[in-house]
């Protein structure tokens, strides 16, 4: 199903709001039915002069004026005349011109559509590489749907992948470790019909969820034919709940951590709704732990007020869980165990490379809703990680290593730089705009210097045992990192997910998936970086550090894209002529192909499509031009893209949920009467391996 390239791409008719309710309970624990917990007042300028003021103590407050560029040169402590960071950015090119096919996005786009298929551009193939319930370790069972066992989903692939890491093991990429998250399990899908009673789960079915979560490392070989296999190999390896991990950084051993199974605060059973994730570049997996607080019960019986308003930040409420895991172990119920809620939230790390290391909890990053967790290695060699805090009106953060990396991913080497991530400066990002408020009506519409764009600070909250917050300790800063960040004026944003930094060109790129309650009554309004009010398109923000140093505590930033009907007048694309480019909602995972084109998956499309994968260039005149190049199943979403020159990883997550297994929506990809099954696809040039590259023609 592809377009010609050039044609206006069609918008199917119906527009369904992006998720189905199934998902929301699932997936996030309906975050969207409750109020967004971030009810902070940090907006007002003053109050993040005074903070700026009050940490640096060389500033004078009557230096300030508003919050413009001027103003943020003179916050910086430099002389006006010397902006602190350069308004325009070399090499980004002009859009406007549309030049030949950029290398990497020449294919024909495939257009909008509602198939319960894997649609792909003509002149390529895909096929699954692993489903849920595949075989992962040795004895696992066959899979089948109305026979499943704990024992065995643990030895099996785990449900809904989410994150794909994709690590060569030769320069050839012949042998490669696969690396994939499992989210969060859909028990309404997952068992046969009439056997799953949401109110009363047997133990059994709770415990299949356990093994159901986690990860799942695989060894895949190139197939000659086209893409990948997964082979048995000793370096499979399922993760799960019942996995010990290791709490590391400032905050293990402390008070909030400690449990009656675990008096040292140091060791934790398992990971959960691990959502999007990061390769370091030594070669292991970072892996953000989300939308935890569904999983745990009884936040409404807490009323020690400082205990409840530290749950309610973090979206705990009311009584029983979803899940209801809380009857079968007490620590998913705040009210008999009250700090195992404080050990998720938190960034994990994976070494895939060798089976029998520890995972660990790395608290320097922070405590929150971790989409994920990327890395650029700064000028001075040390290590910085992006993560984005998956909520409306939530933060985006950065984490500045104090030690330096030492290349290569020798056992060494993964310690070493492991390390390195266990003692740092903690930052939460402020955007200025330089438009005149006046001129961010709300309504998506640019303001007179043609880009939503302007500054940005990132503002230190802690590093190692000291905290930069009033009334914070360290510790404290790194458990409850959203009420922290939420006193030093940083700012909400529209839903912040993946965060990636090009490697071709330096710049730092967030997806934002959407925010519909932005400029709701009681709520903040548009601001030039959040720039539309009602938001279910999402958007795409690009930043560039100062000096293009990752260690900097300045950048300047624009909007890359604004997501949604390129018909409409609230869209941009980078400035690219609209009748040219795939209409695009809600942007989630991010990733970025050998030419530094940047890929965009996305999640709870509002234009009635289903989700898909998308392609654009961030320079030159084709700057803006996105393209679709698949679409996922009915109610799948698309995760976990990966894109080498010559091989595109899509994780297909929940599709057809919604539905129940009764009547399933989608039979993906099995099938006939097939219940469905979220599963990893490869997509390559039609012929043998390696034959044709992505996008190249
Ligand atoms: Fe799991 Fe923010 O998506
Ligand atoms: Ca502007
Ligand atoms: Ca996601």
């Amino acid at each position: 199903m592809s377009v010609e390239p050039g044609r206006l791409l069609p918008l199917l008719t119906s527009h369904r709001s992006g998720r189905s309710p199934v998902t929301c309970e699932y997936r996030c624990g309906n975050a969207c039915a409750h109020p967004a917990p971030n009810t902070s007042d940090n907006e007002y300028f003053g109050e993040v002069v005074r903070n700026v003021v009050s940490r640096r103590g060389a500033l004078r407050a009557g230096a300030v004026m508003t919050a413009t560029a001027a103003g943020f040169a003179a916050l910086s402590g430099t002389a006006a005349a010397t902006p602190a960071v350069p308004p325009a950015l070399a090499g980004r090119g002009r859009p406007g011109k549309p030049g030949r096919p950029v290398p990497g996005t020449d294919f024909d786009p495939v257009a909008p559509n509602s198939a319960d298929a894997v649609t792909i551009p003509d002149g390529y193939e895909q096929e699954i590489v692993i489903r849920w319930g595949d075989p992962v370790l040795p004895g696992a069972p066959r899979f089948d749907f109305n026979k499943q066992t704990a024992a065995g989903q643990a030895k099996q692939f785990g449900y809904n992948n989410d994150f794909v890491g994709l690590i060569p093991q030769d320069a050839g990429g012949w042998r490669n470790l696969l690396v994939v998250n499992h989210e969060y399990t859909t028990e309404t899908d997952m068992f046969p019909a009439g056997t799953y009673d949401a109110n009363n789960p047997t133990e059994e079915q709770v415990k299949i969820a356990w093994a159901a979560h986690g990860l799942s490392v695989v060894q895949a070989v190139r197939d000659p034919r086209g893409g990948l296999k997964v082979v048995p190999s000793r370096y499979n390896r399922r993760i799960t709940m019942d996995t010990e991990f290791e709490v590391r950084g400032p905050a293990a051993g402390s008070e909030y951590l400690k449990t009656s199974a675990d008096p040292t605060g140091r060791k934790v059973l398992g990971t959960q709704n691990n959502c999007a994730g990061g390769v370091t570049p030594w070669g292991t997996v970072l892996s953000g732990e989300e939308n935890f607080n569904q999983y745990f019960a009884n936040a409404g019986t807490v009323t020690d007020p400082v205990a409840a308003a530290r749950l309610k930040r973090y979206g705990l409420s009311g009584a029983a869980s979803t899940r209801k895991w809380e009857r079968f172990d007490k620590r998913w119920d705040v009210a008999q165990e009250a700090n195992e809620v404080h050990r998720f939230g938190w960034v994990v790390e994976i070494d895939p490379h060798d089976p029998n290391s520890k995972p660990v909890k790395h608290t320097a990053l922070g405590r929150f809703k971790h989409e994920a967790a990327n890395i650029k290695i700064t000028k001075d060699n040390r290590v910085a990680v992006y993560s984005g805090d998956d909520e409306r009106f939530d933060y985006i953060y950065k984490f500045v290593s104090k030690g330096k990396y030492k290349k290569g991913t020798s056992a060494y080497a993964r310690r070493h730089n492991s390390a390195l991530l266990d003692d740092g400066t903690l930052y939460v990002a402020k955007f200025t705009g330089d438009s005149p408020a006046s001129e961010i009506d709300g309504t998506g519409k640019l303001p007179s210097d043609g880009e939503f764009d302007g500054y940005g600070e990132w503002i230190p909250l802690a590093s190692g045992n000291e905290s930069f917050v009033d009334g914070f300790t360290a510790e404290e800063v790194y458990v409850f990192t959203r009420l922290a960040a939420d006193k030093v004026g940083a700012t909400k944003m529209d839903r912040p997910e993946d965060i990636e930094a090009n490697p071709v060109n330096g710049r730092v790129y967030a997806a934002l998936t959407n925010n519909s309650d932005r400029g709701a009554a009681g709520k903040a309004g548009a601001d030039e970086p959040n720039p539309r009010n009602g938001n279910r398109n999402g958007h795409v923000l690009e930043w560039e550090e100062h000096r293009g140093d990752a260690a900097s505590t300045k950048f300047s930033w624009r909007l890359l894209l604004v997501c949604g009907d390129p018909a409409t007048a609230d869209t941009y694309f980078g400035g690219f002529p609209k009748d040219q480019v795939s209409p695009i909602s809600c942007p989630d995972n991010l990733a970025f192909d050998p030419y530094g084109n940047l890929w965009i998956s996305t999640d709870g499309n509002a234009l009635g499509s289903n989700d898909g994968l998308f392609s654009v260039p961030v320079d030159g005149p084709n700057r803006g031009q996105v393209k679709q190049f698949l679409t996922v199943p009915v109610g799948a979403e698309t995760c976990g893209p990966v894109v080498t020159d010559d091989v595109v990883l899509v994780a297909v997550q929940h599709p057809g949920e919604g539905a129940g297994a009764a009547n399933p929506e989608s039979h993906w990809p099995d099938g006939g009467s097939a219940n469905p099954r979220p599963s990893i696809v490869a997509v390559w040039k039609k012929g043998r391996s390696g034959a044709g590259k992505i996008g190249v023609r």
